[in-house]
């Protein structure tokens, strides 16, 4: 059994990571924040390392004696932008320093992002070889990740996920909940696509991206794009809710952005919607191809959007979500 250090294993994929890791018989040591909720990793039976990202000696510690390291804590919701380099290209900094120093040989998978790379022209999904043009000062902070992992001495691997979705994810989440309120909204007038990927299925492709040849770059995702009329349609659909399109002009949404941004500085929260994400929502197509990741991995989706979307919409009723 390959000695295996997860990071982010208290958030989202990296908790749908740490199961299927338990899954398939390895037992991560997961980085954890001492005030985090790590009770569910240390459950799965996990062992735990206490540490952050911007803590070298922790991260040092718990990368002593890793083979593969899963570096999936980052940060998506911020409370003011100079966070999002701090964790996503700092962070991701320290820790490839800390796994250099101490575990050479390690192969480094890191979890990037479309957002890294920027959107796609109408009708033609990403590819690895398309240059990478952020729009966003969170992509920018995850392409500036990418480049620590890259000019490491490691066995480098970079999965950039589009928008992931399933049990626990609380982002494409307001999907979920604007089909349950009957409401589609067309922001800005135009009409949008979008790639996905169902959480199961990145844990997944993520465990076979740490045997891929090391300096590889991957898109995991659902092969069809989706136009989000469809993927709105496709929710509505399993939750028995017929759609009435909204259409909700820029002219409210930038104003939003900028009152969610006081509110959140007035709270001393992190944002849920601001300026940056309002810079991404102005483009229209966010696709990219899982085609290189099924020649060179055999990554296949188990989780198409119409399977996803049941097995996700029952998990948010069971959990009184929805
Ligand atoms: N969700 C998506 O749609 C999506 C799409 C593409 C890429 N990604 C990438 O996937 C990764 C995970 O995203 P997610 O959705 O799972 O986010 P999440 O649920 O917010 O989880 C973030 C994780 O990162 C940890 N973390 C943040 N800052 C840290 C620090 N300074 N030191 C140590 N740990 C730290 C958090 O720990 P605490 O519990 O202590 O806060 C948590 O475990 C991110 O890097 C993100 O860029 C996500």
């Amino acid at each position: 059994m390959k000695a295996v250090l997860l990071t982010g294993g208290t958030g989202f994929v990296g908790g749908h990571l740490a199961e299927a890791l338990v899954r398939a018989g390895v037992r991560p040591r997961c980085l954890v924040r001492p005030r985090s909720s790590y009770q569910p990793l240390a459950a799965l039976g996990s062992d735990l390392a206490s540490g952050g990202l911007d803590d070298p000696e922790s991260l040092a510690k718990a990368a002593q004696g890793c083979e593969v390291v899963y570096h999936a804590a980052g940060k998506t919701k911020v409370r003011s932008p100079r966070e999002y380099l701090q964790a996503n290209a700092e962070g991701t900094a320290r820790l490839v320093s800390a796994v250099e120093e101490v575990s050479p040989e390690a192969t480094f998978v890191y979890v990037s992002s479309l957002a890294a790379a920027g959107p796609s022209p109408e009708g033609l999904p990403r590819t690895e070889e398309d240059p990478p043009r952020p729009v966003s000062l969170y992509g920018k902070s995850k392409l500036a990740g990418e480049q620590a992992v890259r000019g490491s001495r490691l066995k480098w691997v970079i999965v950039r996920p589009p928008a992931v979705y399933g049990p626990r994810d609380t982002d494409v989440f307001s999907f979920f909940k604007l089909a349950s309120l009957g409401l589609s909204p067309v922001i800005g007038g135009v009409e949008r696509s979008l790639s996905l990927i169902h959480v199961m299925d990145l844990a997944q492709g993520l465990i076979l991206a740490a045997k891929a040849k090391p300096g590889s770059v991957y898109y995991l995702c659902d092969p069809r794009p989706y136009p989000l009329d469809e993927v709105m349609a496709a929710i509505a659909g399993v939750l028995g809710k017929k759609l009435r399109r909204v259409s909700v002009p820029y002219g409210v949404v930038r104003p939003a952005a900028w009152l969610s941004e006081g509110w959140a500085r007035l709270t001393a929260k992190p944002v849920i919607f601001s300026r940056d994400k309002l810079r991404e929502m102005e483009q229209a197509h966010w696709t990219c191809s899982p085609a290189k990741a099924e020649a060179e991995l055999g990554f296949s989706a188990a989780y198409p959007l119409a399977r996803g979307v049941e097995q996700t919409a029952a998990w948010y009723k069971a959990h009184g979500w929805l």
